[in-house]
């Protein structure tokens, strides 16, 4: 994009969070509420950052969220602070790359609450800033941001609640990931058109990608290889996520009315938070509000297997 090109969707994106500071204010219609105070949310990596902001703006619309960290004491400390606030928010352990903590989360939800409403997969992890592309935390990088979505995801779905509403899942993913995205994309063309057809798409499809990279590596080969150029590792596992979202979408389509799950994933821009170095041009408050926007659709506009970004549909 030359400099003009450049401009031009700077000034479109300011135009953009003008338009959505505008419709922020306009109040949920007492219709449009389809959740109440006894609706259980749960944030995952909500101890800072974009989850923490989604935890307290749910809570701020009265929902009941369950705040999760993987570290207890920053976790309960945050949540104690968002109480203070007067919300509506419980604090629980849950490291996405751990499995026991895993299982004794669920159990937790299911024996407190009966399960959950709402399922907000935050919890993420890039360990390059800037022009920097190591992939020296790939492992850790593909394992906490598709493997443990993926494994909250499978252990929460039977603890999902049924509701005429329909229970939402969101995963927090990145416009990094995007299949033909222009600038970064995976240069095999047959694997992108195989990510994007519904039929050719399959968990073994991605898993057989994110493995390939890990195992490149491993060798040592995979620079010469055509994987996205920017921060190459998050970027093939937030594909895999958006990928795996379609997927699950899909899978989930047929469940009967009053236990429908609806799961769409978000870009929440580029925003300053510990993960950026503090840099990007978005605060947490507004890049945490378009996931809050697709939470809260209200029934009739509930919708599946899309991706978003500034409360607008955007493609794969
Ligand atoms: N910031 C951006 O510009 C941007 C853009 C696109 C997408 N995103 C996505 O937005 C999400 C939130 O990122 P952020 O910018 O808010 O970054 P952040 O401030 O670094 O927050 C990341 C959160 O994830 C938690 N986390 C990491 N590994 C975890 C694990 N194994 N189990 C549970 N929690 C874990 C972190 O916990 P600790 O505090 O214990 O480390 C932290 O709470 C991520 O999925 C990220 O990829 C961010």
């Amino acid at each position: 994009m030359g400099k003009q090109g450049k401009q031009r969707a700077k000034e479109r994106r300011v135009q953009r969070l003008l338009e959505i500071a505008e419709l922020r204010k306009i109040p949920y219609s007492p219709v449009d509420r389809w959740w109440s105070s006894e609706t259980v949310a749960v944030v995952t990596g909500a101890n800072r950052g974009i989850g923490y902001e989604i935890a307290r703006q749910l809570a701020s619309h009265g929902l009941c969220v369950i705040l999760t960290a993987r570290d207890a004491d920053r976790g309960r400390a945050t949540a104690d602070g968002l109480r203070g606030e007067g919300l509506n928010v419980e604090f629980r352990q849950l490291d996405v790359m751990d499995a026991d903590s895993i299982k004794s989360f669920t159990k937790w939800v299911g024996d407190k609450y009966g399960g959950l409403d709402i399922l907000v997969n935050n919890a993420g992890v890039n360990f390059n800033t800037g022009a920097d592309n190591s992939v020296e935390f790939a492992e850790k990088v593909i394992a906490t941001n598709y493997v443990g979505t993926k494994r909250i995801i499978e252990t929460l779905i039977p603890k999902m609640r049924p509701s005429s509403s329909g229970s939402r899942i969101l995963n927090v993913s990145s416009r990094l990931g995007r299949v033909n995205g222009r600038r970064n994309r995976v240069g095999n063309a047959t694997l992108r058109e195989q990510l994007l057809k519904d039929d050719c798409l399959s968990e073994e499809l991605i898993d057989g990608m994110v493995t390939n990279l890990l195992h490149q590596v491993k060798e040592g080969t995979w620079a010469s290889n055509d994987w996205p150029q920017m921060f190459t590792d998050y970027s093939v596992s937030k594909l895999a996520v958006n990928s795996y979202t379609r997927l699950m979408a899909r899978r989930l389509a047929d469940r009967p009315e009053g236990h429908k799950i609806y799961i769409n994933c978000y870009c929440p821009g580029w925003v300053k938070t510990a993960m950026t170095g503090w840099e990007g041009n978005a605060t947490p408050e507004v890049g945490a509000d378009t996931g809050v926007w697709i939470i809260l659709l209200p029934s009739q506009q509930a919708t599946t297997g899309k991706f978003f970004a500034e409360r607008r549909e955007i493609s794969f």
